[in-house]
């Protein structure tokens, strides 16, 4: 094979963000929006990559030259990192074509440099044979990020590998698939481009200065979040949204929250939604809210009447596959 087209998912955080980091689960759900990656092995020792939805194009680098201490532009981090651990990992060296493309936009805090990273690793996995797959495709996948942004649980590779909706701890210690309905929910994205990392490092500042308070708060967003996974089971949509309340209040506690998620979080809720939370990190980015028939499109008008925007997806999306068989 000398070409292949891999796509994975991007994720909503449905439950226990930030905790997760401290080692607590959460549940993340895949989103039928992917990122697409073509990859192709080309004659000269060259890593080229195009990467146009993130206004990438002709960037190329010398594989002999491929390094871990580099500073790859943006758009490009993300998939010379997984090349290079791809190749140590596995022994191989190549000249390589690989171009992304993704369904939305890397703004919206959908988890697209996760998404590019397992699409790249199953790419190359798939182009030079070495089956990497589950476990070993995630644990790859991790180090490459962390390699690049030094801190998060893994939870949106995961929800890129596996799909569906899981419960996560940290790592990967242990993910479990969860067995729910097409969740009836609106998501409102902020127009703020958060950056994780940054929330990560303030939640731990946070940890540093009161640890036996935001420990009493991890510890109760970890109560929120098992509850929440015996809720989902039984469909009790009045609770699950008494849950979603209740992290976003812990969420608030950590100073994640922002006024605009706020706004948007108040304005589903007085449009009739069972609850609402921010999703991901903070500081931006989306918020989520669970809503039925009725009150779904008052919801959905409420985030636009509030400045946000509405972003139709459909979670419970597959995870990773080759696109070139189909
Ligand atoms: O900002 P997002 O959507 O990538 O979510 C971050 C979630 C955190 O728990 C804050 C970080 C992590 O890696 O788990």
């Amino acid at each position: 094979m000398s070409s292949v087209e891999v796509s994975a998912p991007g994720k909503l955080m449905f439950f226990g963000e930030h905790a997760v980091v401290y080692g607590y689960p959460c549940i993340v759900t895949a989103v039928d929006q992917r990122v697409k990656v073509s990859a192709e092995v080309s004659r000269d020792e060259k890593l080229r990559i195009e990467a146009p939805d993130v206004g990438l194009t002709d960037y190329s680098l010398e594989i002999s030259k491929l390094g871990k201490k580099q500073d790859f532009p943006r758009g490009a981090r993300f998939v010379a990192m997984a090349v290079y651990n791809f190749f140590n990992e596995y022994n191989v060296q190549s000249g390589l074509r690989i171009t992304t493309q993704s369904d939305f936009s890397s703004e919206f805090g959908f988890g697209s440099s996760s998404a590019v990273t397992v699409a790249v690793i199953k790419g190359l996995s798939e182009l030079f044979g070495a089956k990497i797959e589950g476990r070993d495709l995630f644990d790859l996948s991790y180090k490459t990020v962390l390699d690049i942004q030094g801190v998060g649980s893994g939870f949106d590779l995961a929800a890129a590998i596996w799909g569906g909706t899981l419960w996560f701890v940290a790592g990967g210690k242990t993910i479990i698939p969860l067995r729910t309905e097409e969740l009836p929910i609106v998501v409102g994205y902020t127009g703020i481009k958060a950056d994780t990392p940054t929330l990560i490092r303030q939640v731990a500042e946070k940890q540093k200065k009161h640890p036996d308070i935001t420990t009493k708060i991890f510890e109760a967003i970890s109560l929120v979040v098992q509850e929440a996974k015996g809720v989902l089971e039984t469909k009790n949509w009045l609770v699950l949204g008494e849950l979603m309340n209740l992290n976003q209040g812990l969420l608030d506690a950590l100073g994640v929250n922002t006024r605009e998620l706020s706004s948007l979080v108040c304005a589903c809720r007085e449009a009739g939604a069972y609850g609402a939370k921010l999703s991901g990190a903070g500081g931006g980015d989306c918020m989520i809210a669970l809503v039925d028939e009725k009150t779904k499109e008052v919801a959905e008008k409420a985030i636009v009447n509030t400045g946000g925007r509405v972003l139709q997806v459909k979670l419970n999306a597959g995870g990773v596959r080759n696109e070139s068989n189909s």
